[in-house]
Formats: C-alpha cells, sequence, structure tokens
C-alpha cells in the first residue's frame, strides 16, 4: 500500500514533443540505462535510477492488469504499446505512449527497451478514466487520499 497525500499528485509535468524518453532494463526489469530526458522528465539522475527496478516510477493509479499484459507480450518477444502514467521522484505525474521491445545480441533476447512520447489531452483523461475503473472493478485501491 501507497500512502500519499491529495496534493502531492497535482503536478504534471510535460513531455516535449520532440524528444524521446528512453530506458533499457534487462530481463528481470531493473534498469540498465536511462537518456537524459527520462532523467529530466522523471526527476532522478543517473546514478539513482540504473540498477533500481523499472516500478521506481510506477504510479499507484495503474491497473495491475496493464503490466501483466506488458510482460507477457515482451516475454513471447513481441512489441507492446501502451498508455502509462508514471509517478516523478517528487510524486508529480507524466503520461506517456510507450513501445516496449526487446534488445537482440546475435539473434538472443539481452535486454528489453522503452521508447516514449508525449499523448494528447483527450487521451490522457479517457485513459485515466479506464484505468481508475480497472482498478475499481479489481478492488485495487492502491491510491490511498489522506486527507490533512
Ligand atoms: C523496458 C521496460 C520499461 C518499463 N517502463 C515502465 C514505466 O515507464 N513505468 C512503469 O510503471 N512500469 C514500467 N515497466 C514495467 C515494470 O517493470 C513493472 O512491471 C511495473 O512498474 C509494475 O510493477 P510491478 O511489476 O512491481 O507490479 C517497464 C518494463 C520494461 C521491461
Amino acid at each position: 500500500m501507497m500512502e500519499f497525500s491529495e496534493s502531492e499528485f497535482l503536478i504534471e509535468t510535460e513531455v516535449p514533443e520532440d524528444e524521446l524518453i528512453i530506458s533499457r532494463t534487462d530481463l528481470s526489469g531493473k534498469i540498465t540505462y536511462a537518456n537524459e530526458t527520462f532523467c529530466e522528465i522523471s526527476g532522478y539522475s543517473q546514478s539513482e535510477i540504473i540498477g533500481e527496478p523499472h516500478s521506481i516510477v510506477r504510479h499507484p493509479d495503474m491497473p495491475c492488469a496493464t503490466f501483466e499484459d506488458l510482460w507477457s507480450t515482451i516475454k513471447s518477444q513481441k512489441q507492446w504499446k501502451g498508455i502509462v502514467k508514471n509517478i516523478r521522484k517528487d510524486k508529480g505525474f507524466y503520461w506517456v505512449e510507450a513501445l516496449v521491445s526487446g534488445v537482440y545480441k546475435n539473434g538472443e533476447l539481452v535486454e528489453y527497451k522503452s521508447l516514449r512520447t508525449p499523448i494528447s489531452y483527450e487521451t490522457k483523461l479517457k485513459y485515466q478514466r479506464l484505468y481508475d475503473k480497472m482498478r475499481n472493478e479489481k478492488n485495487e485501491r492502491v491510491r490511498k487520499v489522506i486527507y490533512s
């Protein structure tokens, strides 16, 4: 259970149109590389993020099913495309469309990579509603709002 106060969620970081947020992970999902844009948008430095599980940026609004789908897709060596809300180090958030796929060396799967681009306001609204509905249906209220 993650506990946050409501006010910590209010600040959105806009993802620039002309830059890609890139990261790579090992086969277990630990971050092996993050580009400068990833660091700027997430608020972490490279040394803070390398070696950490990618769930370090997991926002509590994201339903588990989305990541189950991501992992089953990439483990079957297919490319996964989806809309993700991530949490920053300072508890702000940013929305992206992510394209996650394998990195191959001599035909062997060695890592995974993700390329992320911005989405429209309408898409953010649509997915916020969808993910709220998905979490509610599965009683996944991982987000606990504390009024203070
Ligand atoms: C290459 C790659 C990139 C990922 N990017 C993200 C991401 O940006 N945000 C996120 O919450 N999870 C991302 N994940 C999924 C996480 O590994 C993790 O499954 C997810 O955060 C849910 O956490 P959990 O598996 O501990 O429940 C990524 C996974 C891979 C392989």
